[in-house]
């Protein structure tokens, strides 16, 4: 496999790495505007010597963001060229235009690397459709995240202290508003969402909810009452379509999910017949990242063709029937609520016209 690789970041430059102990990966070109004196392939900032290059059989993009990564990617399809991808977002918005191409062109487009960072989840999640009807998915999606809230209760670190820190780690999307606001988290659960029950979800129909409104006051408070937050995503099958959220939960402190610290990130999947599965990992960072991109060029080169599922029925989204309790702060009181997670959100809207640093979160 002769790869043109689209960026030299952190997950493309840890790909490159890994493709040197790969016999059977060659890295023919990298896509870069700086000089890269540490590859040993051609450099270049001129994305069509790639793109024309016949003897560059797959391309890897990891550049992010929306343009031009799809505008690069549709072209690779266009000539013939497989395309793995680490870019929830591109994959995200374009999804049934990109599921299409890849039909028409007959080849691959993988984005394992997209969700859980270096968890096989989309493989897992893909095998288990297959065989059984998938009944959720849910989540600790977002390794910035995470890392943050685990830095804050733990070492009672400033919300801003945090995000610089995981900034410098590489942990952090380029705009992090895209990780604190919950945004990349709900990118992550349509590509799972639309994998496990066949759909096309359109992620501004997802209610969206962050960290940026966690105070250190809230974190002792829930505490105290045997509670951790964490930011998590999750969708549903219901009777007239799909019930899908991100925002902070508090979970119980003895639970797997309040024990998932730093970057990890855990999917958990509920089939019909299997019943619950969770896998755990390295939701963030160069190292797991890459190593799934690698595993997607190593699928590909065995023969793997299309996306994983060609099944994208356009759905919407419909809370009113997710009843669970919701915790909130507003105008400095806590209070809890029994109610569909539909009213929940419309609750904390109200509240955040009157109070914007009011609070609310998902009580599993
Ligand atoms: N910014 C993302 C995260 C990177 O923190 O999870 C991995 O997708």
């Amino acid at each position: 496999m002769n790869v043109g690789l689209l960026g030299f970041g952190t997950v493309g430059s840890h790909f490159y790495l890994l493709a040197q102990q790969q016999p059977g990966v060659k890295v023919k070109a990298v896509l870069s505007r700086r000089p890269r004196p540490e590859v040993s392939c051609l450099v270049t900032a001129d994305v069509a010597r790639i793109l024309s290059d016949p003897d560059i059989d797959t391309v890897v993009e990891a550049m992010g963001g929306l343009h031009p990564a799809y505008e690069y990617i549709t072209a690779a399809m266009e000539a013939g060229k497989h395309v793995i991808t680490a870019n929830k977002q591109v994959v995200c918005t374009y999804y049934n235009e990109l599921l299409a191409l890849a039909e028409k062109t007959g080849v691959a487009l993988r984005c394992t690397a997209a969700v859980g960072g270096g968890i096989p989840w989309l493989t897992s999640l893909r095998r288990a459709a297959r065989m059984d009807k998938m009944v959720s998915v849910e989540g600790i999606v977002n390794g910035t995240t995470n890392f943050m809230l685990s830095a804050m209760v733990r070492r009672g670190a400033s919300f801003a202290d945090a995000l610089h820190e995981a900034q410098l780690l590489g942990y952090a999307e380029a705009d992090p508003s895209a990780d604190v606001e919950g945004y990349d988290a709900r990118r992550k659960l349509v590509l799972s969402a639309n994998l496990a029950f066949g759909v096309s979800l359109m992620e501004e129909d997802i209610p969206c909810v962050g960290i940026t409104n966690i105070q250190p006051r809230d974190v002792a408070v829930v505490r105290d009452k045997g509670l951790t937050f964490k930011l998590m995503a999750y969708a549903c099958r219901e009777a007239r379509g799909i019930s899908a959220y991100v925002a902070p939960v508090l979970v119980q402190q003895h639970t797997t999910e309040a024990n998932v610290e730093d970057t990890g990130n855990i999917l958990t999947l509920v089939g019909e017949h299997i019943g619950r599965q969770s896998f755990l990992g390295a939701g963030a960072g160069g190292w797991p990242t890459a190593s799934n991109v690698l595993a997607d060029c190593l699928a590909v080169a065995a023969g793997e063709r299309g996306y994983y599922t060609r099944d994208c029925t356009p759905c919407f989204v419909k809370n009113e029937l997710l009843d669970g309790q919701w915790f909130y702060r507003f105008k400095g009181e806590y209070y809890f609520r029994q109610c569909t997670a539909e009213a929940a959100f419309s609750t904390y809207a109200v509240h955040l016209m009157e109070d914007p640093e009011a609070l609310m979160a998902k009580v599993r």
